[in-house]
């Protein structure tokens, strides 16, 4: 049965949800699954803001078929040509052979790359700053290239000052029914989610997404509709400052993530140390992750959300353990900037991993590496306790 429900008057989110897929592109774990939203707006033409997912294609045609009530439909917009959004466009374009796709020309290819159909007769390109009117409602179409795809671009409905944002404010996990952020506990269920999802899918990009943001987001905006996660339609300025943070880099909070890379515990004890040496010296709210246990995507958000890391690995063949020198690598190709950083390496013969480390952190953008890595041969010993608390005094110093 259809699954529906008014964002206004004469708009629907037609949208659903996906929990049973267990990664997102394959790569990031969806404990909570992932919605992808479409919305229908009823005019005297009749407009669907993007498709969906393959998974949930049948929900989504009984949705779209349900809200039309006999109308045809006259516009598809693709937003963002990636496959999670555009699964179904084929099949709109069977069902409503009249339909408009519109998009601009990078989208067109990518549809073409993608997909095996005629869809010539079908085509509406635009262009940046373009507008289509529906009758009451106008649609304002807005380049955003890179957040995410280089095709991207954002509708702004300007009647109902209404953004369709794509990939933007979007967020892991489902809905459950309440589809508007103020009728969730955002700030709990979807936060920490939305911040793994910016900074990993999007967070390579923040140079982009700043452009976007001065393009689009005025006190004007009336209701932002991303094409995963709530709607929404208050308090926007909070998501907005998050974006802000997120793109900018800038840490949201003082706070410190520990991440260690140990085969026998000695690592792993080292890291527990300075992490209790730091608490009780007063730092609060520390993370500490074993590279080994737990998804890089949630190691990657809280480093997105603190001011401080500690990396701590053995040596491993002769070069760095690879789940840590992974980490590192995807947080520079992730862009990751303006973190305080502090080292601490191990290894029993020929230690190579802080010489590594600092290599890979120097190499990214206005990262700093505090005081002197700690090192240590093959485990810690209390004669290196001096040594150690010289390393925390001038890590603390710098957060303080
Ligand atoms: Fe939800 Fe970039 O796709």
């Amino acid at each position: 049965m259809h699954c529906v429900q008014k964002i206004s008057e004469n708009i629907y989110w037609v949208g659903g949800n996906d929990r049973r897929l267990e990664r997102f592109e394959n790569m990031f774990p969806l404990p909570n699954g992932v919605c992808y939203n479409s919305f229908l707006i009823l005019d005297e033409k009749t407009a669907l803001m993007d498709s969906v997912d393959t998974a949930i294609s049948r929900l989504f045609i009984e949705n779209v078929t349900h809200v039309l009530n006999g109308r045809d439909l006259d516009y598809l917009v693709i937003n963002h040509t990636e496959p999670d959004h555009c699964a179904n466009i084929e099949e709109i374009v069977k069902r409503y052979p009249n339909v408009k796709i519109v998009g601009n020309k990078k989208t067109f290819q990518f549809i073409g790359q993608f997909y095996d159909f005629d869809y010539s007769k079908n085509v509406l390109e635009v262009n940046d700053g373009d507008t289509l009117s529906l009758g009451k409602h106008n649609l304002k179409f807005m380049t955003a290239p890179m957040v995410h795809w280089p095709e991207v671009m954002f509708t702004y409905e300007e009647t109902e000052k209404i953004l369709f944002s794509a990939d933007a404010f979007g967020t892991f996990g489902a809905l459950a029914g309440n589809i508007f952020s103020d009728e969730t506990d955002y700030e709990h269920f979807y936060l920490e989610e939305a911040r793994r999802y910016y900074a990993n899918i999007v967070g390579k990009y923040g140079q982009q997404v700043r452009n976007a943001l001065k393009k689009v987001c005025s006190d004007e905006v009336k209701m932002i509709c991303s094409l995963h996660g709530p709607v929404w339609r208050e308090n926007l300025s909070y998501i907005i400052d998050k974006y802000e943070k997120w793109s900018g880099y800038e840490p949201e909070k003082s706070g410190v993530v520990l991440v260690y890379a140990s085969m026998y515990g000695n690592m792993e004890n080292t890291v527990n140390v300075i992490a209790n040496k730091l608490a009780i010296k007063g730092v609060k709210d520390m993370r500490i992750y074993d590279v080994s246990k737990t998804h890089p995507s949630y190691i990657i958000s809280d480093i997105w959300k603190y001011s401080h890391a500690i990396f701590g690995s053995v040596t491993y063949n002769m070069g760095l353990y690879y789940g840590m020198e992974s980490l590192l690598y995807e947080l520079k190709a992730l862009n990751l900037q303006n973190r305080k950083v502090g080292l601490v390496g191990s290894g029993t013969w020929a230690s190579q991993s802080v010489r590594i480390m600092n290599e890979i952190v120097s190499s990214m953008k206005n990262m700093e590496i505090v005081g002197t890595p700690f090192e240590i041969t093959s485990s810690m010993k209390q004669n290196q306790e001096e040594t150690l608390d010289k390393f925390v005094e001038e890590f603390y110093n710098s957060i303080k």
